[in-house]
């Protein structure tokens, strides 16, 4: 009888003791943007070394940044770091994760915040840095690798900056998530390899290339199937069920593009026209547009 009452906890801690072991009940508790099915499977998953697959603006940034504020809340001083295929990738994850760390009332206090690092009272530190070679030689054993859009980020920061990372750091967690871009490159491979675990989540279309046309795709549980064959986790993206909606993506971006940012397929690097820069800037609105008049009028050259 003794013994048991030693076990008991107050509802507080059995709170706090859930959180810590479950990402996916601590995101869920946030109220704020509540994890797709997709989602939550990643935010349950055990796996040590997870690679996702997923189309254009499948909600990969959001889950991304829930992840860090998870490990960096219930283990003090842990340190986890975004690598973000570029600046301005690096600058919107940063947001994201503040966004999430403000609906968590209980959220430890931050010592310091920029947009590269938050460190927290209990020493825990959040790091979102581009990745160039120099900025992904990060600190020595953190807990949490996240990749964001890791097809378009360099083998080298992979090879000379992940890698290290996870020398003698047997409780590191590496995520790595991307459209597709080519069949090459560390996340081509990561994606065919079966040491880790793999989702792809698709948009629920089918393209008819013949007249530029999308049908709906085999339903979700025969591509669950499908997928379970090839020892891929498979999902359909919610985000992507206007039909409409995908019809004027795939007319805007061509057959090609579409099945890529879309499919997410893998297509031949000689089949592929465009560059990152171009599709971030066609795929986000937020880019400030060009404005001819914030230049101002030119002095005449002297001569
Ligand atoms: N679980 C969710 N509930 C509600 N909205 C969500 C959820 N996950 C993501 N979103 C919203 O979906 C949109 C796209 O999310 P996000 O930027 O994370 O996608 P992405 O896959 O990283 O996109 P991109 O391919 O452009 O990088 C955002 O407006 C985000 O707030
Ligand atoms: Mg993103």
């Amino acid at each position: 009888m003794e013994n048991l009452k030693n076990l008991q906890v107050t509802q507080n801690e059995a709170v706090n003791l859930l959180h810590t072991i479950s990402p996916y009940h601590y995101v869920k508790s946030l109220n704020y943007k509540s994890p797709y099915d997709w989602q939550a499977a990643i935010l349950k998953s055990r796996h040590k070394r997870k690679v996702i697959n997923g189309a254009r603006q499948a909600g990969k940034s959001t889950i991304i940044s829930a992840k860090p504020c998870h490990i960096a809340k219930h283990y003090p001083e842990s340190v986890s770091i975004i690598i973000a295929a570029t600046e301005y990738q690096a600058f919107l994850d940063m947001e994201k994760v503040k966004e999430f760390i403000a609906h968590d009332p209980n959220f430890p206090d931050l010592k310091r915040e920029s947009d590269r690092l938050i460190v927290l009272d209990n020493k825990s530190w959040i790091m979102v840095v581009p990745a160039t070679e120099k900025s992904a030689r990060g600190p020595s054993a953190p807990r949490l690798i996240l990749l964001d859009e890791a097809s378009r980020i360099e083998d080298i920061v992979y090879t000379s900056g992940v890698i290290p990372m996870l020398t003698d750091n047997p409780d590191a967690e590496l995520i790595s998530i991307s459209t597709p871009n080519g069949k090459s490159g560390f996340f081509y491979k990561s994606f065919k390899s079966q040491k880790w675990e793999r989702y792809e989540i698709r948009s629920p279309w089918r393209v008819i290339e013949s007249d530029i046309r999308l049908v709906p795709a085999e339903p979700e549980e025969e591509y669950k199937v499908k997928c379970a064959k090839k020892g891929i986790i498979g999902f359909n993206s919610p985000r992507h069920m206007d039909r409409e909606e995908q019809q004027f993506n795939l007319e805007e971006m061509g057959t090609l593009m579409y099945k890529q940012e879309y499919g997410p397929l893998f297509v031949e690097p000689k089949d592929q026209v465009f560059d990152y820069e171009d599709i971030e800037r066609l795929m986000n609105s937020n880019i400030t547009p060009f404005e001819p008049d914030r230049i101002g009028i030119a002095e005449p050259l002297k001569i």
